[in-house]
C-alpha cells in the first residue's frame, strides 16, 4: 500500500482541552489532533485568545496582524500545545475578558457574541484560504455555530478555493442567532443576505449559514444524524439538514485515553484495571468521604452533568426520593440552571448522608467520580453523543441512559439476551420521561444486588472500544474524500 500524502487540517472552535472546557466539545477538539495524527493528518486547532488560554500557554510567535478584524486590532499566535499545533487569536477588545467563552460572571451572555464568533470565523477563514503567509492548509473544519461561520466566509470570499471545509454540529441546539442588523458588521457581499445565505428567520443565523456553506457536514453520532432530520430534534434546521442529507455522516466521539483511564489517572487515590476491579472499593470509600455520604454498600450513583433541560436532569429530581427509599445514594456535580440547581439541594437537604450535590465544574472531581461511583445517570432528553456515560464505561461505572442519540448507540442494553451473551454494558430506557427513568433506576439496583452480573457489565464496558481508533480513521477518510473532490472540481 502506497503512504497517503500527509494533509493538513485546520480545527476552529471556540473551546479545547485542557485549554479553555465547558463541556464535551472541548474534549473532542482537544482529543482530535492525536486521533488523526496516525492516518497521515496533521491538525492544528484555532481558538480565540480568552484569558485562560493565553495564560496556559507557553512561549509563542506573532505570526499574523491584522489592524481591521471587524473593527477590532487583532494578532494571530502560534504556539504548541500537548503535542498539538496551536494558532491562538488575540483580539483583546472582543476576547480580553473573564467569565466563560460565551458570557460574564453573572452566566449573562456577551451581548457581541455576533460580532466575536464572527471575527473567529473570517480569520480562520483567512487563515485556511491562505491569505496568511507561511500557513496553508487542505480543510478548514469547524465546531459549532462558534467556528460555522468560517465556512460561510470561505464560501462568499474564496468560491474557487481548493481548500475544502467540513461543519461538525455537536448541539444543534445552539444555533448562534441574532438581529439582522448584525449583517452590515459582518464584511460578506451583500448576496450573503438571503435566506440561501446567512439569512435566518429574518435575522442572521451562524450555524445555518455554515452548514449550507460547508462542503460536508458531520454529527457525533449515527442516532443524532438521523434524529436531527426530523422536527422533534432539528430544532427548526430539519428542512436544511434533510436537503443536505447527502453530506452529512454521524461520527461517534471517542475518549483520550491519556486523560482517561483508571490504570493511570491521577485524580484517582487507587488506580486499577478490568482485572483489579477489587482495587475500586478504596475510590468508592474516597467518594463517600469526599461527597460526606454515609458508608455503605448499597450503589452510588453519580451525575456529572450541566444541569439543563436538555440533560433530563428535572426528570431525575423527580426520582431522587425513590433512589434512596430503594437504598441507593447520589453524589451530583454539576452546575447550570438555577431551578435545577435548588432541586437538587432541596433533595440533599431531604436526604443528609444519601444525596450530596456539589454546584460547581470540577474536573479532578468528576475522575474520582467515574472511578469510584457503581453506575452513572445520563438522562439526557437529547444526546448528540455524550462523553460521560463513555467514560463511565472506561471506568466501570455501569451507564444508565436515555435511548437518545450517542446514548442509544454507544451502550448496550443488559436485556435478558445481552445478559445472556455477557455483552450489555449499561442500562437503556425509552421514552425520557420519569417512569422510564424509574425503573432504569430500579433495574440497575436490581443488577448491583448480582455481584457476578454487575462485574460482567463492567468488564464489559471496560472491554469495549470506545477509543477514538475508528473514528480518527473515519474522519481521515473524510478528509481525503474532500480534498479528492475539491481539486477535481478545480481540474474539471
Ligand atoms: P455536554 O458537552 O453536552 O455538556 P458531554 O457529555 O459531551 O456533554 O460532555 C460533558 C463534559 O463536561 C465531560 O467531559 C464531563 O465530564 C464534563 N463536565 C460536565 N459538568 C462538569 C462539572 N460540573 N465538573 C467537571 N466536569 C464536568
Ligand atoms: C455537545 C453535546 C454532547 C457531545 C459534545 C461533544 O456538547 O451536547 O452530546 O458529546 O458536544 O461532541
Amino acid at each position: 500500500m502506497t503512504p497517503a500524502v500527509p494533509l493538513s487540517i485546520l480545527s476552529v472552535a471556540s473551546e479545547a482541552f485542557p485549554l479553555v472546557k465547558t463541556g464535551g466539545l472541548a474534549d473532542v477538539v482537544g482529543a482530535l489532533p492525536a486521533a488523526v495524527e496516525p492516518h497521515g493528518i496533521a491538525m492544528t486547532v484555532m481558538l480565540p485568545g480568552y484569558p485562560a488560554v493565553l495564560g496556559r500557554i507557553g512561549p509563542v510567535r506573532t505570526v499574523h496582524r491584522w489592524p481591521d478584524l471587524l473593527g477590532a486590532e487583532a494578532r494571530l499566535l502560534a504556539t504548541q500545545v500537548d503535542g498539538f499545533a496551536l494558532l491562538v487569536l488575540d483580539v483583546p477588545e472582543l476576547f480580553g475578558r473573564p467569565g466563560t467563552p460565551y458570557a460574564d460572571a453573572d452566566g449573562a451572555e456577551w451581548s457581541d457574541n455576533g460580532l466575536r464568533f464572527a471575527a473567529l470565523g473570517l480569520a480562520a477563514a483567512q487563515v485556511a484560504m491562505g491569505s496568511v503567509p507561511g500557513l496553508s492548509f487542505d480543510v478548514l473544519h469547524a465546531h459549532d455555530w462558534q467556528a460555522a461561520m468560517a465556512a460561510a466566509y470561505l464560501r462568499y470570499l474564496a468560491p474557487d478555493r481548493r481548500v475544502g471545509s467540513i461543519v461538525t454540529i455537536h448541539n444543534i441546539a445552539f444555533q448562534g442567532r441574532f438581529d439582522a442588523d448584525l449583517f452590515g458588521s459582518l464584511g460578506l457581499p451583500a448576496e450573503a443576505w438571503s435566506i440561501d445565505g446567512v439569512e435566518y428567520y429574518g435575522g442572521v443565523g451562524f450555524l445555518k449559514a455554515g452548514l449550507l456553506a460547508a462542503d460536508a457536514i458531520t454529527t457525533v453520532s449515527p442516532s443524532y444524524a438521523d434524529e436531527i432530520r426530523t422536527p422533534a430534534f432539528g430544532m427548526g434546521l430539519e428542512g436544511l439538514i434533510g436537503g443536505r442529507r447527502d453530506r452529512l455522516s454521524g461520527i461517534v466521539n471517542g475518549i483520550d485515553p491519556v486523560v482517561w483511564s483508571p490504570v493511570s489517572d491521577p485524580d484517582l487515590p487507587q488506580r486499577y484495571s478490568a482485572d483489579t476491579l477489587d482495587l475500586r472499593a478504596a475510590n468508592k470509600r474516597a467518594l463517600e468521604e469526599e461527597f460526606g455520604l454515609e458508608r455503605g454498600d448499597g450503589p452510588i450513583f453519580i451525575v456529572v452533568s450541566r444541569l439543563a433541560w436538555q440533560k433530563g436532569m428535572d426528570l431525575l429530581i423527580d426520582c431522587l426520593d425513590q433512589i434512596v427509599a430503594l437504598g441507593g445514594r447520589l453524589a451530583i456535580l454539576g452546575s447550570g440552571d438555577a431551578d435545577l440547581e435548588r432541586g437538587f439541594i432541596d433533595a440533599a437537604d431531604r436526604h443528609p448522608g444519601r444525596i450530596t450535590v456539589r454546584i460547581g465544574y470540577d474536573e479532578p472531581r468528576s475522575h474520582l467520580m467515574q472511578g469510584g461511583g457503581d453506575a452513572i445517570l445520563v438522562p439526557s432528553r437529547f444526546e448528540p453523543c455524550g462523553l460521560t456515560q463513555l467514560y463511565g464505561l472506561a471506568y466501570g461505572c455501569v451507564p444508565v441512559v436515555a435511548r437518545t442519540g450517542g446514548l442509544a448507540d454507544t451502550i448496550i442494553d443488559a436485556n435478558e439476551a445481552a445478559l445472556a451473551a455477557g455483552v450489555a454494558t449499561g442500562l437503556h430506557y425509552d421514552p425520557a420521561a420519569v417512569d422510564g427513568l424509574d425503573r432504569a433506576i430500579r433495574r440497575a439496583i436490581d443488577l448491583f444486588a448480582q455481584p457476578d452480573v454487575w462485574r460482567t457489565m463492567q468488564r464489559a464496558g471496560m472491554g469495549a472500544d470506545f477509543t477514538w481508533a475508528e473514528s480518527g480513521r473515519r474522519y481521515a477518510r473524510l478528509y481525503r474524500d474532500l480534498v479528492r473532490h475539491r481539486v477535481s472540481e478545480g481540474t474539471a
